[in-house]
C-alpha cells in the first residue's frame, strides 16, 4: 500500500459538525453510549430491542457457542410488524412510506397504510400458491417498490426470501435459485435503465426451464403488454394476485433465530456465498444504526441510492428506515440519465435530508464538474453517506462541500453482507476525517491485527477482525457452514475476520484500505475474481484464465483477464468480444472484463495455483513479492 503516506497527509484536517446538525444528533454522547454496549451489552441491546415489537420477550440477550451465537433468544416477533402495524399504531398510517421514481419522474407513492395493504394482499397470495414458512422465495426485480412489497410479503410469512439483483444475468440468477431451491420466483416482465426496457422475465424463463421444484412465478406485467396465454397455471401475474387476495393477514410468528433471508455475495472461490440473517438480531441492529447513523426524525425525508439487490438495499432501503417510520426515496435507473443532474433534481424536489450513494458514484458525478450540482437547491441535505469501497479524501472533499455545501456532515459507514448493519463509521455529532471510517458502532469490538492474530500498533497496515458477536451477524452460508466457520478460524483468536486490510490511528479512527483476499470491488459491486475467470472458462476456445483488479479512478477497481486460450485457437479481436459476451451471459454486464491479454502460460504455484499476485504485480510494474513457490 505504496500510497499510504500520501492519504496520511491529505486527512490531517478534522471537519467536526456544524453545531445546528449537533443539536439535533439522537446521539448526543457517543462515547459513553459506546462503553456502555461493550460493558454492559445486556443491558445495552435489551433497551433498544424494548423499542421494538415482540410477540414475546426474550430470555436472554446473547447465546455464543463459538462460532455460533443466538441473539434475543427466544423471543418472537415478525420484522413486517415492526416495519408497518406498529408505524399505523404510532398514527403513520397516512405517512408516506415510499416515493418510489424512475428516470423519467414517473412517481408512484405509498402511504405506511397503503404498504400494509398490499404487503398483506401479497402474502396471502403466496400462502395461496401454497408457499409457508421455511420456503424461499426467489426475487429477482427492478428497484421499485412492488421489489419491497415482495421482500415483505415473504418476511411478513416466514419465508426466507432471496433477491438476486437485476442485472445478473441468468447464469447467475441460476444458481441462486437452484442452491436455494426456491419455490416461487418474482420477477417483472422489465426493468428501465438509461430510458430503455431491460427484459427480466425471458431471463427468468430461461433460468428456469429445467428446475423442477420453482413452481411458480409472479410476474408483474408493468405495461400490461403479456398475452392471456402467457399465464398459466404456473406464471402468476403479480396484480391479479394482489387485486384478488384479502388485505388482512396475521404476520406469522417468528422466533428471533429464524431466518429472515439469504443474500448471496462473492467469496474466493467461483461459487457465491448464500448468507443467512436472521430475524431478530437483525431488526434490532438495523433500527439501532439507522437511527443513530443517519439521524432519523419524524419528518426525515431518507434516499439510498442503491439497489435492493445488494445488502445496502435491504438493510437501509427496505428494514431499516421503514422500522424507523421514515419516508424513503428509491430510484430505478442510472445517476446520468436523462442528464448527470438528476440525483440532485431529485434531492430538490423531495427535500431530501439524508443522501447515502458510493463513492463510485460521487466520482463519476464529480467528473461533470461542479456547475450541475450548483443549479439545484440542495439544502434540506443534513447528512450524506458513503458505502462500498473507501472513499478518497478528493470525493469526500467534494461531497462535502458540493453536496453538502459545508452544512451536512458526511458519514462514510464501513459493513458488509455479512455484518448485515453498519459496523464503523463516524456518527453525526463526532468529528470526521476524510477518508477514515472512523469508529466502531455499538457492540462492535474491532482490532487490526496480523495472519497470527496479533493486535497491530497505530498506523500498520493489517487485517480487520471483529473480536466480539454483534446482533446482525451473519448465522450461517446457505448449505454451507463450513464456509461459514471459516470467517472465524481464518485469524486465531477466536476472531471475525472481515477479508479487508486496514489501519488504526492514535485517536482510534479506522480507514480501510480495501480486499485482502481475491474479491473485486467494481464501481462498489463485489466480484470474486474466481467468479470471473469461472465465467471467461465457459467459453469454448478458452483453457484458462485469471483475473486480476487494475486500479480505476473512478470505479475503484477495473477487471483484467488474462487467457489461455486451448490448442487450434488463435488470439482475435472477435474472441475478445465472444469471451466478453460470454461472461456478460453468464454474470451479468458488472463483471465484464475492460481488458482482455491472451497469454501462453499462467503463473503457477508448484501445487497448480494461479498466482494472481503475480500477474497483477507485473501489469502495475510493482516488485513481484516473494515468488519463490512459483513453478517457474
Ligand atoms: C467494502 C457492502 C471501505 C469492503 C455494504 C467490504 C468498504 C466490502 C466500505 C463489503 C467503506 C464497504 N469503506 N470499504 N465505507 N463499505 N466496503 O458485502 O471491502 O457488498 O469488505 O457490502 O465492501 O461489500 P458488500
Amino acid at each position: 500500500m505504496e500510497n499510504l503516506e500520501q492519504v496520511h497527509l491529505q486527512v490531517k484536517e478534522i471537519f467536526y459538525p456544524p453545531e445546528d446538525i449537533k443539536k439535533e444528533c439522537i446521539v448526543q454522547d457517543y462515547e459513553s453510549m459506546y462503553k456502555k454496549s461493550i460493558e454492559n451489552p445486556e443491558e445495552f441491546w435489551s433497551e433498544v430491542a424494548s423499542q421494538l415489537h415482540w410477540f414475546q420477550k426474550w430470555d436472554k440477550v446473547l447465546e455464543w457457542n463459538f462460532p455460533y451465537a443466538k441473539w434475543f433468544v427466544n423471543g418472537k416477533t415478525n420484522i413486517t410488524y415492526n416495519c408497518l402495524d406498529a408505524n399505523i399504531e404510532k398514527g403513520r398510517r397516512n405517512k408516506v412510506a415510499y416515493i418510489s421514481v424512475d428516470e423519467e419522474g414517473n412517481e408512484k407513492k405509498l402511504t405506511y397504510g397503503e404498504l400494509l395493504e398490499q404487503v398483506n394482499r401479497l402474502a396471502n397470495g403466496l400462502k395461496s400458491l401454497g408457499v409457508s414458512k421455511g420456503d424461499r422465495v426467489s426475487i429477482y426485480m427492478p428497484n421499485t417498490v412492488e421489489a419491497v412489497i415482495s421482500m415483505l410479503a415473504c418476511a411478513r410469512i416466514g419465508a426466507i426470501h432471496s433477491v438476486v439483483f437485476a442485472g445478473f444475468s441468468e447464469g447467475a440468477l441460476k444458481l441462486r435459485i437452484n442452491d436455494a431451491k426456491a419455490k416461487v420466483v418474482i420477477t417483472a416482465t422489465y426493468t428501465k435503465r438509461r430510458g430503455k426496457k431491460i427484459p427480466l422475465l425471458p431471463i427468468v424463463k430461461e433460468a428456469i426451464y429445467d428446475l423442477d421444484f420453482v413452481k411458480n412465478v409472479i410476474v408483474w406485467d408493468r405495461d400490461r403488454e403479456l398475452e392471456e396465454s402467457e399465464f398459466s397455471k404456473k406464471f402468476v401475474s403479480f396484480e391479479e394476485l394482489i387485486k384478488t387476495s384479502s388485505p388482512y393477514f396475521n404476520p406469522e410468528v417468528m422466533d428471533s433465530e429464524d431466518p429472515l433471508f439469504i443474500l448471496y455475495t462473492s467469496g474466493t472461490t467461483g461459487k457465491p456465498k448464500g448468507v443467512l440473517h436472521t430475524v431478530g438480531g437483525y431488526m434490532v441492529n438495523t433500527y439501532l444504526t439507522t437511527k443513530t447513523v443517519f439521524n432519523i426524525k419524524e419528518d426525515t425525508v431518507y434516499w439510498c441510492t442503491a439497489d435492493i439487490g445488494w445488502i445496502t438495499g435491504h438493510s437501509y432501503i427496505v428494514y431499516g428506515p421503514l422500522l424507523n417510520g421514515t419516508t424513503i426515496v428509491m430510484m430505478e435507473g442510472v445517476p446520468v440519465y436523462p442528464h448527470p443532474g438528476i440525483w440532485w433534481e431529485y434531492v430538490d424536489k423531495y427535500r431530501v435530508n439524508v443522501f447515502y450513494t458510493a463513492p463510485t458514484a460521487i466520482r463519476m458525478l464529480m467528473r461533470f464538474g461542479d456547475e450541475i450540482p450548483a443549479k439545484y437547491d440542495l439544502s434540506s441535505l443534513k447528512i450524506l453517506g458513503s458505502v462500498g469501497e473507501p472513499i478518497n479524501p478528493e470525493a469526500w472533499l467534494w461531497y462535502y462541500k458540493n453536496i453538502g455545501r459545508g452544512k451536512a456532515v458526511v458519514v462514510d459507514t464501513w459493513w458488509q453482507t455479512e455484518t448485515g448493519a453498519h459496523m464503523i463509521t463516524t456518527l453525526p455529532c463526532y468529528p470526521a476525517k476524510p477518508g477514515k471510517a472512523g469508529k466502531p458502532l455499538f457492540g462492535v469490538v474491532p482490532d487490526i491485527v496480523d495472519k497470527e492474530g496479533n493486535s497491530l500498533p497505530p498506523n500498520t497496515i493489517g487485517h480487520l477482525v471483529i473480536k466480539k458477536p454483534w446482533p446482525s451477524m451473519l448465522r450461517t452460508c446457505w448449505g454451507e457452514p463450513e464456509r461459514y466457520e471459516k470467517y472465524w478460524k481464518e485469524i486465531p483468536g477466536n476472531v471475525y475476520s472481515a477479508g479487508d486490510l486496514a489501519t488504526i490511528d492514535e485517536d482510534g479512527y479506522i480507514m480501510i484500505l480495501g480486499r485482502a483476499d481475491d474479491v473485486l470491488s467494481v464501481a462498489g459491486h463485489r466480484i470474486g475474481n474466481a467468479e470471473v475467470e469461472s465465467a471467461i472458462i465457459e467459453h469454448p476456445a478458452v483453457a484458462e484464465a485469471a483475473v486480476i483488479g487494475k486500479p480505476n479512478e473512478i470505479k475503484g477497481e477495473s477487471i483484467k483477464a488474462f487467457v489461455v486460450l486451448k490448442e487450434g485457437y488463435t488470439p482475435s479481436a472477435e474472441l475478445v468480444e465472444e469471451i466478453k459476451e460470454t461472461v456478460k451471459e453468464v454474470l451479468g454486464a458488472i463483471a465484464v472484463p475492460d481488458e482482455i491479454e491472451f497469454v501462453d502460460k499462467l503463473p503457477k504455484t508448484r501445487s497448480g495455483k494461479i498466482m494472481r499476485r503475480v500477474l497483477r504485480a507485473k501489469e502495475l510494474g510493482q516488485e513481484l513479492g516473494d515468488i519463490s513457490t512459483l513453478e517457474d
